[in-house]
């Protein structure tokens, strides 16, 4: 038994994915974020984010938890703010789907939404100059320069996929949004194994359809971003990540979201290049949150 719904965040499956052209010898597997409470990677982010606010004693009974987000880290922090009891303001541009937003509400987030066009950009102008007005008020939970958000990925996601792999993992592919997951698991990977070979995922052009993934060089880099901490960057196209979202459901039973896919392929670039190794791709979230804004993406025969 759990204390807290918050102990159910993280220890997610580690699942061999099957493909008919991966080399012998060479192991494809996929971290689960979606088995995560609130549904993906990010409530290990918001739960970090919160009790390193408390540990400081920077968030207190009083403060209104404020993020700006494309969605999931919004999502987590609803999750974490309600179980913990404390009332969350979250800042997101009005392009986030509208079962999105009924989500982060039914979790009694209060919403804030911004230009559309401004993007994952325009909401964290707004949430800064927000938290500038009233600094009392808020605790800014500032994913994208808050050293608790890799330190969650360092802390959990990376001694995961050690232990899940019992320290046979050669390869690591993940997807940058603020680089969280790539800045954390990377430096306890590297750690343990210094000759591992991180994969950085980004989407090919500045406006793409896999929602969470930053185009860094056209985007506000963020304050946590080092790129020494990946070997490598993996350009991916929404086209080519729908379609393995696509076959991915087709040939295993996984339904992930289109940040997944782009992983997932990039992944499978790196397997049908090796003799030998272990390939561990961080699959963010789920396919149902899609549904409604991108239908068809993510199902088979669409
Ligand atoms: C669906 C999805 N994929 C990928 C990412 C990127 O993760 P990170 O912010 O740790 O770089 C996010 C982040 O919000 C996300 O929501």
């Amino acid at each position: 038994m759990l204390a807290s719904l918050l102990h159910a965040i993280g220890h997610t499956p580690l699942v061999r994915l099957r493909f008919d052209d991966l080399p012998t010898g060479v192991e494809v597997l996929a971290k689960c974020e979606f088995f995560n409470p609130g549904g993906s990677v990010k409530d290990r982010t918001a739960l970090s984010l919160v009790e390193d606010g408390e540990r400081r004693g920077l968030l207190r009974p009083e403060h209104v938890i404020v993020d700006s987000s494309s969605g999931n880290t919004a999502v987590g922090l609803a999750l974490v703010g309600r179980a913990k009891g404390y009332r969350v303001t979250l800042v997101m541009p009005a392009s986030v789907s509208a079962d999105r937003q009924r989500l982060c509400r039914a979790y009694g987030a209060e919403l804030m939404l911004t230009d559309a066009f401004s993007g994952s950009d325009g909401a964290l102008a707004h949430v800064r100059a927000l938290v500038a007005e009233a600094p009392q008020r808020y605790f800014y939970a500032d994913q994208y320069r808050n050293p608790a958000n890799p330190a969650a990925h360092y802390a959990t996601t990376g001694p995961e996929i050690w232990e899940q792999t019992a320290g046979r993992v050669t390869h690591f592919v993940a997807g940058l949004g603020t680089s969280g997951t790539v800045m954390g698991t990377s430096r306890y990977l590297r750690e343990r194994r210094p000759g591992v070979r991180v994969i950085a995922v980004q989407p090919d052009e500045p406006l793409h359809g896999m929602e969470g993934l930053k185009h860094m060089p056209s985007a506000v880099v963020p304050e946590i971003y080092d790129e020494r901490a990946h070997d490598e960057v993996a350009v991916v196209s929404t086209e080519r990540a729908h379609e393995t979202c696509r076959e991915l459901l087709a040939s295993n039973g996984l339904f992930v979201g289109h940040s997944a896919g782009a992983a997932l392929a990039a992944a499978r670039d790196v397997a049908r290049t090796l003799r030998s190794g272990v390939v561990v791709a961080l699959l963010p979230d789920g396919g149902e949150r899609y549904l409604q804004t991108a239908p068809g993406a993510a199902e088979p025969g669409a």
